[in-house]
């Protein structure tokens, strides 16, 4: 666990978590960090406490030893998220202390309570404040469904530092490197890259009330982004908030300037169209990503469908309907609410085909409302005049997704 200090009075005790599934699913290829923080003023509070996934609240208490906390002293705890990745260590803390006061929105307080059989609890509503001492005083801001009900932003006035939780949250373990005026190039694309997973993987279906929250954060005069997991933006938190914005953009259907091509094949017959409509995108000088089902992970697929402003969804037919393992795909991005998209798609099929109506059927049942150009199926192996219309259709769709594109 990393220790560093934010501002007088104030510090973070971070960790790199790798090899999890991520609530239960996410398969994260860089991993994540779990940040918490300290506010000390006459009285301690601790924000979002965290424990590795292993459950050793010890490392935490050490931690907190080496930056002069005697966990004995802690008057609060402040839930800003009852989600375990936050919240986890409470019951193992109430058997090393006894008088500590829960501080959380009413919506919290019910799973504090249902989570951990916790009842000392100070229920906050929006502007409430706790005066800490020595000029610490933190105020209450809930954020609802970012991406549970009970979740709220911790403000500290004389600091101006926003402990927002998952808000303005990013996968990808840090190296040494914690503040934004820290990062080097690669470290900024890469969190850039790590924002959009775990916008995509986490948050995105609730793009709503994320955008709520970004106006909510707006208000309050911030210097410092403090989040739950990456980076601390301290040079610029506007960053953040502007990429949050741009995040619930892609959400809704806007994207990068590049295309998914989200594909299955059992014998090669789609994927030698697939071949034609990537000469295109290399001859258009086009960005693309290919992502083969089921290899890939969910969590990539999601973030990559995520991110692009046009997708191509070649599969073949399989059963009377599409290949399975792009439909569940499909089925997954209609589930995290990705609408909006710029789509093309082409496959083989051996004698009724049957794919195209179920895809009309994902996409009108998840209302995703992806804007399709007309697709093209061919009867096995793809004959020349397939691979024109295939080149045609990838022409049209690079067309169309340029009024999709912001960077
Ligand atoms: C398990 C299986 C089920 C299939 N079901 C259908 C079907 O219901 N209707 C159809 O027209 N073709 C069906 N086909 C034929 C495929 O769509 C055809 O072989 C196509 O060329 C496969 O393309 P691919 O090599 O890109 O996977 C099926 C093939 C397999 C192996
Ligand atoms: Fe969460
Ligand atoms: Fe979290």
């Amino acid at each position: 666990m990393k220790k560093l200090k934010i501002a007088d009075g104030i510090h973070m005790l971070t960790m790199n978590v790798e090899d999890i599934l991520f609530e239960g699913m996410w398969e994260l290829a860089n991993g994540v960090t779990l940040n918490s923080y300290i506010v000390q003023g006459e009285k301690t509070a601790i924000i979002d406490g965290v424990i590795g996934w292993d459950g050793v609240p010890e490392t935490l208490y050490k931690s907190l030893g080496e930056i002069g906390v005697d966990p004995q002293n802690i008057d609060y705890l402040i839930v800003n998220h009852m989600e375990p990745d936050h919240s986890g260590w409470i019951s193992n803390f109430r058997k090393i202390k006894d008088d500590f006061t829960i501080v959380c929105t009413d919506k919290a307080a019910k799973m504090v309570s249902s989570f951990y059989n916790e009842d000392k609890i100070m229920i906050v509503k929006e502007g409430d404040t706790l005066d800490l001492g020595n000029g610490k005083v933190l105020s209450f801001h809930p954020v609802p469904n970012v991406h549970w009900p009970d979740t709220m932003y911790t403000y500290e006035s004389s600091t101006k530092t926003l402990f927002s939780c998952d808000m303005f949250g990013a996968f990808g373990m840090m190296g040494d490197h914690v503040f934004d005026d820290e990062l080097t190039s690669e470290e900024i694309d890469y969190f850039e890259a790590e924002g959009m997973r775990y916008f995509s993987n986490v948050m995105i279906t609730f793009t709503t009330s994320v955008k709520k929250a970004i106006e909510k954060a707006k208000t309050l005069d911030v210097r410092t982004i403090a989040p739950g997991h990456g980076p601390v933006y301290r040079k610029n938190p506007q960053k953040i908030m502007d990429d949050y914005t741009r995040f619930c953009r892609y959400a809704e259907g806007a994207g990068k300037n590049e295309v998914t091509i989200l594909w299955g094949s059992m014998y090669g017959m789609t994927a030698k169209a697939i071949e034609r409509a990537e000469s295109v995108l290399q001859r258009e000088g086009i960005k693309y990503s290919k992502l083969q089902m089921p290899l890939e992970s969910e969590s990539e697929m999601v973030a990559t469908v995520f991110r692009s402003a046009a997708v191509i969804v070649a599969a073949p037919t399989y059963e009377y309907k599409l290949f399975p393992p792009v439909a569940e795909a499909l089925n997954e991005a209609g589930r995290k609410k990705i609408t909006g998209k710029v789509a093309f798609r082409f496959g083989s099929y051996g004698w009724s085909g049957g794919a195209e109506n179920e895809l009309k059927e994902i996409i009108e049942r998840n209302k995703m409302k992806w804007d399709f150009i007309d697709s093209v199926e061919f009867e096995g192996a793809p004959k020349e005049e397939d691979l024109k219309k295939v080149e045609a259709g990838v022409l049209e769709l690079i067309k169309k997704m340029k009024e999709k594109v912001v960077e």
